[in-house]
């Protein structure tokens, strides 16, 4: 009989080779603002559009290759792109921002699993953002706060079905090329 090879988890790897680009994203001049105790609303309104036009097409592809997701995923609960229009139709912010027409290619499962590990993740610093923008007394706070009590436990089960994803060493790799891709092409249509 041959040796069952075990493979190692994917997240601590991921989590290692992406820190340094969370790092950078996590420097954009409107996270800046908000540490440094001067955000406005119209910042807010320039940094959710930017925020759409990622996340709209990201969803889009999300949703075409959907059927391809069991339930266990959840998907249903994760589409954030209306939050975010509901949240600039709140600030007074006009409807339609541009969208980013350079996306990291997402056709494969792996390249689109890269993708949703860095937009699932970044749910979890936006409950942060959401906390800092009440103190601020800044309104529209539903893509960045919206899962709220929900937002562990949608992290911890897409943590679970990543993992039951990333069986093959090559597989694993797809997927953080891609997470890098999406953390250094999200990083650059934020600060343009
Ligand atoms: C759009 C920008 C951002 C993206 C795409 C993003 C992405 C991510 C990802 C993928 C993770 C999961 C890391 C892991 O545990 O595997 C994460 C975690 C986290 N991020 Fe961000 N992030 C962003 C901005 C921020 C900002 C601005 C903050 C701080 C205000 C922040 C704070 C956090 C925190 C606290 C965690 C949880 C770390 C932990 O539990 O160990 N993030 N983010």
């Amino acid at each position: 009989m041959l040796p069952t090879i075990e493979i190692p988890s994917i997240l601590p790897h991921l989590r290692r080779a992406t820190r340094p680009y969370h790092d950078e994203v996590e420097q954009n001049p409107f996270n800046q603002a908000l540490t440094a105790g001067t955000v406005t609303a119209a910042a807010t309104a320039r940094f959710l559009s930017r925020m759409y036009g990622f996340v709209q097409p990201y969803e889009a592809e999300l949703r075409a290759q959907a059927a391809h997701f069991g339930p266990a995923w959840e998907l249903d609960q994760r589409y954030r792109a209306p939050l975010i229009l509901a949240d600039l139709a709140q600030l007074g912010s006009p409807a339609g921002p541009p969208l980013c027409p350079a996306l990291p290619p997402l056709g494969t499962r792996p390249q689109l699993l890269g993708a949703m590990y860095v937009l699932e993740g970044s749910s979890l610093g936006g409950q942060v953002i959401a906390r800092q923008l009440a103190q601020a007394g800044i309104a529209g706070r539903s893509y960045f706060g919206g899962r709220a009590e929900r937002t562990g436990p949608l992290w911890k089960a897409f943590c679970q079905q990543l993992e039951a994803a990333a069986t093959t060493a090559e597989t694993q790799a797809a997927i953080t090329t891609s997470a890098i891709h999406t953390f250094r092409t999200l990083t650059s249509w934020l600060n343009c």
